[in-house]
């Protein structure tokens, strides 16, 4: 098999003197989609933190595109390529729309097409008619989208989004499920952290479920949509 984009092997991170990851490995291939499942501080978001340079890895190693990024500065790993949702999808809310994009955007990469505002507009159709409106204006969801564009304006070639369904209403749901699509049919690897487990199966052909900080599973989507005993004792959730 070809060597992954994205390679974590045990990851061991935390804030201060307490760790939150014991020891996580996982792998993102170019155009796949994987769902980071786990109940509420589980350590999603740690996992996307340290990926991303923002926490130190205290142990373990991770390579991306090649690449020892272990201990990198979190703009050094931008540059190589990995693209960040925070939780908070900060835009910069006195910059129009466009001028988000601006600020954003990177030159391409080799081997995947360039993210320019007409593809970002028509991956995210109702950000079109806002370019020129300032981002502080415009509804959560559509902050949301334009969070996720600005990002991939830098042309990454794996973005991780830090649950991105959150507080979205249901009619933008599959949109925002569409847009994922779209961008891993682009060769774009994504790594979702996701609470809406009916989400992720939309979008996700691999699942790697937290559980305290460790990997209770990794394996396909459908394996842990069809698993409801998995679900209850990972995730807590039956339905
Ligand atoms: N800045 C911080 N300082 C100290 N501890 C933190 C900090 N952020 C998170 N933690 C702790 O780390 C653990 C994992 O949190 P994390 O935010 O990674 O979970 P999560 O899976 O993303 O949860 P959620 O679904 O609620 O977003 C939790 O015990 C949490 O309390
Ligand atoms: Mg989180």
């Amino acid at each position: 098999m070809a060597e992954p984009l994205l390679a974590i092997e045990g990851l061991e991170a935390g804030y201060g003197p307490a760790p939150v990851l014991f020891g996580v490995s996982l792998t993102l291939a170019p155009g796949e989609v994987v769902a980071l499942l786990g109940r509420n501080g589980a350590g999603k978001s740690t996992l996307i933190k340290a990926a991303m340079g923002l926490l130190p890895p205290r142990a373990g190693r991770l390579r991306f595109a090649g690449q020892d990024i272990s201990g990198e500065a979190p703009w050094r790993i931008a540059r190589a390529g990995i693209g960040y949702v925070p939780e908070d999808r900060r835009v910069f809310p006195d910059l129009t729309v466009a001028e988000n994009l601006a600020v954003g955007r990177r030159p391409p990469r080799e081997g995947l097409p360039e993210w320019t505002d007409s593809r970002l507009f028509a991956l995210f159709p109702p950000l079109a008619p806002l370019s020129r409106r300032r981002a502080g204006l415009l509804s959560g969801g559509e902050q949301q989208m334009l969070a996720i564009a600005r990002t991939l304006a830098g042309n990454p070639r794996a973005v991780l989004l830090d649950e991105p369904a959150e507080g979205l209403a249901p009619v933008l749901l599959e949109p925002l499920a569409g847009a994922i699509l779209e961008m891993a049919k682009a060769g774009v690897a994504v790594l979702l952290a996701e609470q809406n487990l009916d989400f992720a199966a939309a979008v996700a052909d691999r699942a790697v479920l937290l559980a305290r900080g460790a990997v209770a599973f990794d394996g396909p989507m459908a394996r842990v949509m069809a698993d409801a005993s998995l679900r209850e004792s990972v995730l807590g959730v039956s339905a």
